[in-house]
């Protein structure tokens, strides 16, 4: 067994991030509801418990509270932002409005530490920390002391040493915070005791295991699509149980190019049954004539089901359906509550069609990065473990208005060459999602001594960290100078090249 922390979540918007940071630091933890009884918690056996931020205020009558007691447990609590000030509330001391004497705080603000507290150890006497409450605490609970104060926060931390409870006004969970990654460290591993035991190495170790302990001899079902979470499933599964395990690949034709060859190629010498169906022409002739985005997403997804359905009826009944649901969707569900079925269309739905006896989801309670670290430690091939998100209806939803074979090939040749040129100049790491658009509007040009009228091509590149919120790229113009160049000359019926410069919101990333 690791050992484990518990984050109680609040409402905040960071969360994950939190639980991120923790298990960044070699820890592992859990995000629970601020429900979770003593009991339950006691069962957990936590070493440490983080509290998160959240909207609320302390005194209001509907706000999430806490239960004096799980400060007697002799586990080491930190509290965060809203955290910090129910602690201080339960504990007795005092919290206020910030907002009718002009004391809430918002972003980077100049803190100042004494570290001599095991909290800040080794860290500058100040830092910029990243603030965000209209409530502050103004009298402490008795047996505290300040640790840290801002212009206009006395208790910007705050710290009972011979309790192990701790509070930070400020989000150490967030980047802007200077340190913040060492101040959770030292709460790990200087108050909690911790001694990191948490990586993905012991973490397939103990998966593998346990999958063939549930698996026994059963058989085992994957849609693959060739994402990074169900090729990571695909490479965990195949070390555990090996042939029995059957991975559905189906092609439907809108991959960039050359990606079902990659894909197959990438599982080529794993020990899987796998099955490629190339589908390509069964949904292309549905889609004929159809413009509506959410039709499209429709067609797809039913045509989808169905073509798995007949694969799978080949195979004949199956223990497990394997789903590559990950942490986020569970916590997303309500910490850590039921099992969630994504509602992309590459595994949604599956579950009423296939006969199996139980859905099975080793990736549960892994976030994203760690699914990377687990894909690269099963020895699983860059191509699949750097993938950039790709949507499950694939190239439909980014040609604008109707399908044809002939578009399809016109954007998989352009998209190529744009991917290309993004890893020449270094930035495919950096630039989160990239791909280009057929706009199917054409305009004038002219090549050569001749007129043109021809597509245009819109690409798109976007950094951001959820996908929910987005930036676009700022490809510098010699790449995309010669991205556009290259589009031109060597992709026929292009003769206009748009770089979409938009953020989302108001756009999305994809074009529809
Ligand atoms: P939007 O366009 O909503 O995209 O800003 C956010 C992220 O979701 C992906 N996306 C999809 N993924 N099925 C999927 O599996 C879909 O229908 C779908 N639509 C958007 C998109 O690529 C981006 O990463």
């Amino acid at each position: 067994m690791h050992e484990k922390v518990m984050v109680l979540d609040f409402g905040g918007q960071y969360n994950q991030l939190i639980a991120r940071r923790v298990r960044e630091c070699n820890v592992y933890c859990e995000v629970k509801s601020y429900k979770t009884s003593i009991e339950e918690i006691k069962k957990f056996d936590p070493k440490g418990i983080i509290f998160t931020g959240g909207p609320n205020s302390v005194y209001d009558p509907d706000s999430p509270q806490i239960s004096k007691e799980i400060f007697e447990l002799g586990v080491p609590v930190l509290g965060i932002c809203y955290g910090c000030q129910l602690m201080s509330h339960v504990l007795g001391g005092k919290v206020e409005s910030a907002e009718s004497n002009d004391t809430s705080e918002y972003g980077m603000t100049r803190t100042e530490f004494k570290t001599d507290s095991k909290l800040f150890k080794g860290i500058p006497s100040e830092c910029t920390t990243w603030m965000s409450h209209t409530d502050l605490i103004t009298a402490i609970p008795s047996g505290f002391v300040s640790s840290a104060h801002s212009e206009k926060c006395p208790y910007a931390a705050i710290e009972n040493e011979e309790r192990a409870l701790y509070g930070l006004q400020f989000h150490p969970e967030v980047m802007h915070t200077e340190h913040g990654s060492e101040m959770l460290h030292n709460f790990l591993y200087e108050i909690c005791g911790c001694k990191g035991d948490w990586s993905m190495q012991s973490y397939a170790q103990t998966a593998i295991a346990q999958i063939r302990k549930q698996v026994g001899s059963g058989k085992v079902l994957l849609a693959l699509s060739g994402g990074v979470d169900s090729s990571v499933l695909a490479a965990l599964l195949s070390k555990a149980v090996g042939n029995q395990l059957t991975c559905i690949f189906v092609d439907h034709g809108l991959m960039r190019k050359n990606e079902g060859d990659e894909v197959e190629a990438a599982f080529a010498d794993w020990d899987v049954n796998f099955v490629r169906v190339n589908a390509g022409e069964r949904f292309l002739s549905k889609l004929a004539g159809v413009t509506e985005p959410e039709k499209k997403r429709k067609i797809i997804g039913e045509e989808f089901i169905r073509v798995f359905e007949d694969e799978a009826k080949k195979i004949g009944k199956v223990d497990f359906l394997a789903q590559g649901t990950i942490y986020p969707d569970v916590i997303e569900s309500g910490s850590g509550d039921a099992a969630v079925i994504k509602s992309h269309h590459n595994v949604g739905g599956l579950p009423d069609y296939v006969d199996f006896k139980e859905i099975i989801e080793p990736l549960r309670l892994l976030f994203k990065d760690e699914v990377r670290k687990l894909g690269i430690e099963l020895g699983l091939s860059d191509v699949l473990v750097w993938r950039q998100p790709f949507p499950g209806p694939g190239l439909a939803i980014r040609i604008i208005g109707d399908i044809t074979a002939e578009k399809i090939e016109i954007l998989q040749n352009a998209d190529a060459i744009f991917r290309e040129e993004i890893a020449i100049a270094g930035m495919d790491r950096d630039i989160n999602q990239y791909f280009a658009v057929l706009t199917s509007m054409r305009s004038v040009g002219v090549m050569g001594d001749s007129r043109t009228y021809d597509y245009t091509l819109a690409l798109r590149g976007v950094t951001t960290t959820d996908f929910m919120t987005a930036d676009f790229a700022k490809i510098p113009y010699d790449v995309l100078a010669k991205i556009s160049n290259r589009i031109v000359n060597e992709v026929s019926n292009i003769n206009r090249i748009v770089y979409d410069i938009t953020t989302k919101p108001p756009s999305t990333i994809e074009w529809e």
